[in-house]
């Protein structure tokens, strides 16, 4: 992607950085601009959710559609309480639970917030984010960000500095390294603005843990509306989303002659097929290339997107990825893989 701004990346990791980026990204946020920020999750495009303009912005630059809202990110539990008109006591317990972390709470829209960010609907998506450089941006702007993830639309969200700039280099005007992001995928959205609770995109805190917190009491999340959960998207899920540019397929194999039969079947060449293994490694000796990732749901989580941006950008034609296993904890793992194949 080109475009006419130079694109600034600024590191954050000896106590000076940090503090010089706080300031950086904090004067462009005020002066309207958007600024690429590291969040544990995935990297966020950012802007200043109370500022129509600047929200504009991150729609054209992504590419995204009008009609999907974005989620505003808070510093501390009073911002988030400004940004809704109720405060729910479900929200309180799992604000209480999660927060900081990666939890979107989907809530009536606060009056403050302008209708750009929600797309016109009458609901917002608030997270506190655990990461600290986002923390303290976000408090040194004493308002809080919009921040779709920093990709364009419809690509795979960037865990790292290096895959904001692939996408958005010329775009914007700031792009700031704060490592790897440590969760890895994007938040878990529950939308607590009916009666019940709903998870609309599944994430690494899952629906176990989101009943456990909730308590068996009157906001419990019920087996019946999970379930239905998956089922209900969110705005934004109802396209295709998190894809890898390669064709992704998933796949079980035992011994490595059926890995290759498979592979031979989906008549890709056998040097652009990349294959993504955590328990049956084959040794790959006529493929792309093999990589191994953790048998660990929050370990895998945190390696899959650098895997998949990694085999685009060496041009795999074919990304084979083995099956995961079954669990909880692996639900949202499984949702952006069933998302990134075609
Ligand atoms: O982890 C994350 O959530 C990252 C980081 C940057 O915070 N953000 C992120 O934003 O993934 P985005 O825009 O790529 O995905 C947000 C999802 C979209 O599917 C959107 O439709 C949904 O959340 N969403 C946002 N506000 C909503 C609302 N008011 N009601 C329902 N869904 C909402
Ligand atoms: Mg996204």
């Amino acid at each position: 992607m080109t475009g006419s701004t130079t694109t600034k990346i600024i590191a954050t990791d000896t106590a000076e950085l940090f503090a010089a980026a706080v300031c950086r990204a904090a004067e462009l946020l005020r002066a309207g601009e958007l600024v690429a920020l590291p969040t544990e999750t995935v990297y966020g495009l950012a802007a200043n959710a109370l500022d129509p303009r600047a929200v504009a912005k991150i729609f054209e630059v992504k590419g995204r559609p009008k009609h999907n809202p974005i989620i505003v990110h808070v510093s501390d539990l009073e911002m988030a309480r400004r940004c809704v008109r109720e405060w729910s006591p479900a929200a309180e317990r799992l604000a209480k639970s999660f927060w900081p972390g990666p939890l979107t709470l989907v809530l009536p829209r606060s009056p403050e917030i302008p209708e750009i960010v929600t797309a016109g609907g009458d609901t917002v998506g608030v997270r506190w984010p655990s990461h600290p450089f986002m923390q303290a941006v976000i408090a040194e702007c004493g308002f809080p960000l919009a921040a779709p993830s920093a990709n364009l639309s419809n690509q795979i969200s960037p865990t790292n500095a290096d895959h904001v700039r692939n996408h958005l280099c010329g775009q914007i005007a700031l792009i700031v390294d704060g490592g790897q992001s440590q969760v890895g995928i994007e938040s878990t959205v529950v939308d607590l603005s009916g009666g019940s609770s709903r998870v609309l995109r599944p994430g690494m805190i899952h629906s176990e843990a989101l009943a456990a917190a909730l308590g068996t009491g009157a906001f419990a999340v019920t087996e019946s509306i999970l379930s239905e959960s998956v089922a209900l998207k969110s705005p934004g899920l109802l396209e295709k989303h998190y894809a890898p540019t390669a064709r992704l397929v998933v796949c079980s194999w035992k011994e490595e002659e059926d890995l290759n039969a498979q592979i031979a079947a989906y008549r890709a060449h056998a040097t652009g097929t990349f294959v993504i293994a955590h328990t049956q490694i084959p040794s790959g000796t006529n493929l792309g290339g093999v990589s191994v990732v953790p048998h660990d749901a929050e370990a895998y989580a945190r390696a899959l997107y650098a895997e998949l941006h990694r085999c685009d950008s060496e041009g795999a034609e074919l990304i084979v990825v083995e099956a995961l296993p079954e669990g909880p904890e692996w639900v949202a793992i499984a949702d952006r893989l069933e998302r990134a194949q075609s």
